[in-house]
């Protein structure tokens, strides 16, 4: 599931590929360019694999918004990337307009949480059949279901938490009116919902090692992988949207 939310179709996580390189001004392999962007964003909302990288360099080549430029490392080939007048253009355009608010909302809503809102009944059933068929011999999987499943009640309150209170403020501008506290309230309140999320993921990915397919006991168990490794995905670049581009462009509405 790729979200389109920037204008040019591209998902917000090529442009931080694309802000990334250009803040650096430099050639970068995308391992280096997943270093510099944990460390820029400084957040783990976006700390994506090498391959998510690979993904958007290579969405970013095929629009020529970036090189790649062959190189050696010692004996190794390498691969450096940097970025084209095309992309710092394309960087310029999306920085001075940076999405309607209502668009993103709408975004949000029919693309994550409706991806959050299928995957968590499925993944309920299947964790619990994992731990049923071979809980008493793994004792992680007990816990994975158990912190999973409370996963599942943080994330759902969370959701109707931001569509009945957030997203309507979020829809309507009100210009002059400077951010009340209900709002900051709000914001602060979700935005600690969404390192908790984090933790709850990071012990779940920490017990299934990385949510590695080869260890998969069965089929169930290996749909349950694949799932919790698709809902991390995409609850990554949810929660992205929401703390580095909703959550600041809610607060500037009301400010200005
Ligand atoms: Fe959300
Ligand atoms: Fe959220």
């Amino acid at each position: 599931m790729s979200p389109q939310r920037t204008s040019d179709g591209l998902p917000v996580t090529a442009y931080l590929v694309l802000g990334v390189l250009a803040a650096n001004d430099e050639q970068l392999t995308a391992g280096e360019i997943k270093t510099r962007a944990e460390l820029s964003v400084g957040h783990f909302y976006w700390s994506p694999s090498v391959s998510h990288v690979r993904r958007e360099l290579n969405r970013l080549l095929a629009r020529g918004m970036v090189s790649e430029i062959g190189a050696q490392s010692g004996k190794r080939a390498i691969t450096l990337y940097e970025t084209t007048d095309a992309g710092l253009e394309a960087l310029r355009r999306v920085a001075e307009h940076p999405g309607d608010p209502e668009e993103l909302c709408d975004h949000i809503v029919d693309v994550h949480h409706a991806y959050v809102r299928r995957e968590l009944p499925r993944l309920s059933e299947l964790l619990a059949k994992c731990e049923r068929t071979h809980g008493a011999d793994r004792p992680e999987l007990i816990e994975a279901r158990a912190t999973f499943e409370r996963l599942r009640a943080e994330l759902e309150h969370h959701l109707a938490e931001e569509e009945q209170e957030l997203f309507p403020v979020c829809r309507t501008e009100k210009p002059g009116e400077p951010p009340d506290r209900v709002l900051l309230d709000l914001l602060e309140r979700l935005e600690t919902e969404h390192t908790a999320t984090g933790g709850l993921l990071a012990r779940l990915s920490l017990l299934t090692d990385g949510y590695d397919l080869d260890g998969a006991l069965c089929n169930t168990h290996r749909a349950a992988l694949d799932a919790l490794a698709g809902l991390e995905r995409d609850l990554h670049e949810h929660i992205h949207e929401e703390n580095n581009i909703l959550f600041p462009r809610a607060l500037a509405n009301s400010a200005l």
